[in-house]
């Protein structure tokens, strides 16, 4: 368990992502902070809605066309609209999810998360992904790792800033699911100018997690070894675009990608 305790007078990155998404979890600092980024990165709440709806398409790929019942969201946030188990238990009610932070609201808030179908199963880990053993230890209580789990690792992987340790969590988790998992990654993304702008104002915030945005082509290093899903590593919205991506610009800093594990 993470002993920390909420801390209300620094900007968290939860918070102000909830901020970002309109949400009401969030405190002033959270607010200044996000406020900050946004007045120098306007786009920077369409980013955050826009993983979002990644996420709600990738999982829909993932029950409806590949059949994956089962889903590992380390860095799950503060509970949204359409979270990860909604959405798959709508599709499939027999879906399995395990959710992972460290963050202290989100534990506090993990009542909300843990509804679930009766068919199926929904269970709350706090935990540090970068001690990604004890996150599969205590996952294997929920999902089975004989059979194919989807890794989600949504807006997380750019708060860990060092680059081999990132290497490091993703690896160590994506080697742990057995053939026919996926990984579904997204992460704020140097190729968009913005980007850099928004990553010092938010690491000069006072926040105690900062943030390393990094080049689309290292995002790709993350998904080695696999077989990425066409169109590879994008921006969000247009990674397949569906109905829902309609309120945001064409190109947002957040990329991502879906790749199977062969
Ligand atoms: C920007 S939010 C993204 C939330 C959600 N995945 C989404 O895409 O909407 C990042 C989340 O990762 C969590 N997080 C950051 N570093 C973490 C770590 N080392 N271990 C576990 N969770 C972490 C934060 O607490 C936060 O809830």
């Amino acid at each position: 368990m993470s002993a920390e305790v909420t801390d209300f007078t620094r900007p968290v990155s939860a918070r102000v992502w909830n901020y970002w998404l309109g949400g009401k979890d969030h405190y002033a600092a959270d607010r200044r902070a996000g406020d900050e980024v946004a007045r120098h990165v306007p786009g920077i709440a369409a980013a955050a809605r826009a993983d979002r709806r990644f996420l709600g398409r990738a999982v829909r790929l993932l029950v409806e066309d590949a059949g994956v019942r089962q889903f590992l969201d380390v860095g799950t946030g503060l509970p949204t609209a359409d979270n990860t188990h909604e959405m798959a238990q709508r599709l499939a009610p027999d879906a399995r999810i395990v959710y992972v932070d460290n963050d202290p609201l989100v534990l506090s808030h993990a009542r909300a998360l843990l509804t679930s179908t009766p068919e199926g199963a929904t269970s709350y880990v706090d935990a540090d992904a970068r001690s990604p053993e004890a996150v599969l230890r205590a996952a294997a209580r929920t999902l089975d790792f004989d059979r194919p789990v989807a890794l989600m690792l949504l807006a997380i992987v750019h708060l860990i800033t060092d680059d081999a340790e990132a290497a490091r969590i993703v690896r160590t988790l994506v080697d742990a699911l057995p053939s026919g998992s996926y990984l579904v990654l997204t992460h704020a993304c140097l190729d968009v100018e913005a980007t850099r702008t928004a990553m010092d104002v938010w690491n000069e915030s006072g926040t105690p997690h900062p943030i390393r945005a990094r080049g689309r082509a290292e995002i790709g290093t993350f998904f080695d070894g696999l077989d990425l899903l066409e169109p590879g590593v994008v921006t969000c919205p247009r990674w397949r675009p569906g109905p829902d991506g309609t309120d945001f610009p064409d190109e947002v800093m957040t990329f991502g990608g879906v790749a199977r594990k062969p």
